[in-house]
């Protein structure tokens, strides 16, 4: 196992290209099933989740592996429709293969996947969806067996903006004989990126980033190139980590429109940000104050998944910080970890108050899901002393070389083997 090491109290300075975005990369690795050919990925993260997506897609009789520094996915030889449990267990988000499969084959199996760190994670919607569109699914002894002879195109209306399910549906959808209208489509840019990369293989997808997305299903596809977006949960983590620190970054490749309730956040906290075309710039003296209160919602709402990085971000704050998160159940499973710094955090349900404290120290800590264990990255470049992380496993799963952007920015951080 390796762990990572960080000496904080360093003011962080310089630039950062963002990595490609794990939530959009990991959609359209299942979309390239709907293609019986070869799909060029460029700008593709390598990250513990992508290289399990890989693996999915050879068990499937796929043809996927880095050539270079492109992802070269040929499902020409696809073989099988079932995923094994051990697979879906590596990654719970695999259930967004559901509705590729189904759309290529006609039938599919997995195991159900289960919940994770964030606490139960259903998919009646996905699943409703796929029955809307024809498919006859059941469950035996955890294992979903799905069936869909033929589907047909349909009005859907999803009951919350579910990212993974509106991501499903389309899939699906583009098996389908005639249109599908998608309503109460989750609106995140991943989505509209997925839609990009289908319209380049020849699908007919339109609306994405809107709540109502069109699909003609059944249209001749063709061998694609797509460069995948910038993931801009990574950019608002190094944004939290020099507000954080205190120093000045900017980012390259990212759009700062997908970040504007963050950098909102970190603006009402006291950084100066500038955003421009493809770039974000954002500088600290690290003696934050209050963001006030900070709402999880659905895009273009606050984004769950940067609460616990801009928690940590005002940790040593002047004045208290309230989050609510909407999104998740357990979702601050990381609070512990910082208080073990020195934090004063306490949690009621849904709700996080944050008050500032002078100092924050060092200390042997435990990521306990991925963003939470970025949180610990951010706590630890503003703590006094070391910070030791452990279990960065869970790290791995969403960030390419954090070791190696921070240090760029001149932070003191190593990857040591246990
Ligand atoms: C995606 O998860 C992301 N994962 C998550 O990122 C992100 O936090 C989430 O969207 C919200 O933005 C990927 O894209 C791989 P949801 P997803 O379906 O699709 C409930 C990260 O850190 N729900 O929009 O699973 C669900 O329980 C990860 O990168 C149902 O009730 O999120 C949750 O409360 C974590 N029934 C809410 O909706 C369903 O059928 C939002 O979930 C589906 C979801």
């Amino acid at each position: 196992m390796s762990h990572i090491t960080i000496q904080g109290g360093r003011r962080l300075e310089g630039a950062l290209t963002v990595q490609g975005a794990k939530n959009s990369v990991l959609p359209i690795l299942a979309a390239t099933i709907l293609h019986p050919g070869r799909t060029v990925l460029r700008g593709c993260p390598r990250l513990s989740d992508v290289e399990a997506s890989i693996r999915i897609l050879r068990h499937l009789g796929c043809l996927a592996g880095w050539e270079g520094e492109e992802l070269v996915v040929d499902t020409g030889p696809m073989s099988r429709g079932d995923i094994p449990d051990h697979l879906m267990r590596e990654m719970r988000s695999s259930v967004i293969f559901l509705g590729a499969i189904l759309a290529r084959l006609g039938w599919a199996e997995m195991s159900y996947p289960g919940g994770c760190e964030l606490g139960p994670r259903p998919i009646d919607l996905h699943l409703a969806a796929l029955r809307q569109l024809g498919a006859e699914l059941k469950e035996e002894g955890g294992r979903l067996l799905c069936g869909a002879r033929r589907m047909t195109g349909r009005e859907i209306a999803l009951s919350l903006p579910s990212v993974g399910a509106t991501e499903n549906a389309i899939l699906a959808a583009c098996g389908a004989e005639g249109e599908t209208i998608l309503f109460n489509a989750a609106r995140e840019p991943e989505i509209a990126d997925l839609q990009d990369f289908l319209c380049a293989m020849g699908c007919k997808v339109r609306g994405a980033g809107s709540s109502t997305v069109c699909v003609m299903g059944r249209q001749s596809t063709h061998d694609a190139v797509h460069t995948v977006m910038p993931d801009r949960i990574a950019a608002a983590t190094y944004l939290s980590a020099v507000a954080a620190a205190g120093g000045q970054v900017e980012l390259l490749g990212v759009d700062y429109r997908h970040l504007s309730t963050v950098t909102a956040a970190l603006h009402a906290a006291g950084c100066q940000i500038t955003g421009g075309e493809g770039r974000i710039s954002l500088r600290s003296d690290g003696a934050l104050r209050s963001a006030g209160t900070v709402r999880t919602a659905p895009y273009p709402g606050f984004p769950t998944d940067a609460q616990a990085v801009v928690m940590a971000a005002l940790l040593r704050s002047q004045g208290a910080t309230v989050f609510v998160e909407n999104i998740f159940e357990n979702r601050y499973r990381h609070v512990d970890e910082l208080r073990r710094m020195g934090a004063d955090i306490s949690v009621a349900d849904r709700v996080a108050v944050v008050t500032g404290v002078p100092r924050l120290f060092g200390a042997d800590v435990r990521a306990t899901d991925l963003r939470g264990g970025a949180a610990l990255l951010v706590a630890g470049l503003a703590a006094k002393g070391t910070t030791r992380i452990g279990d960065i496993y869970h790290i791995q799963r969403g960030y390419a070389d954090p070791v190696g952007d921070l240090r760029a920015l001149g932070a003191e951080i190593s990857l040591e083997e246990d």
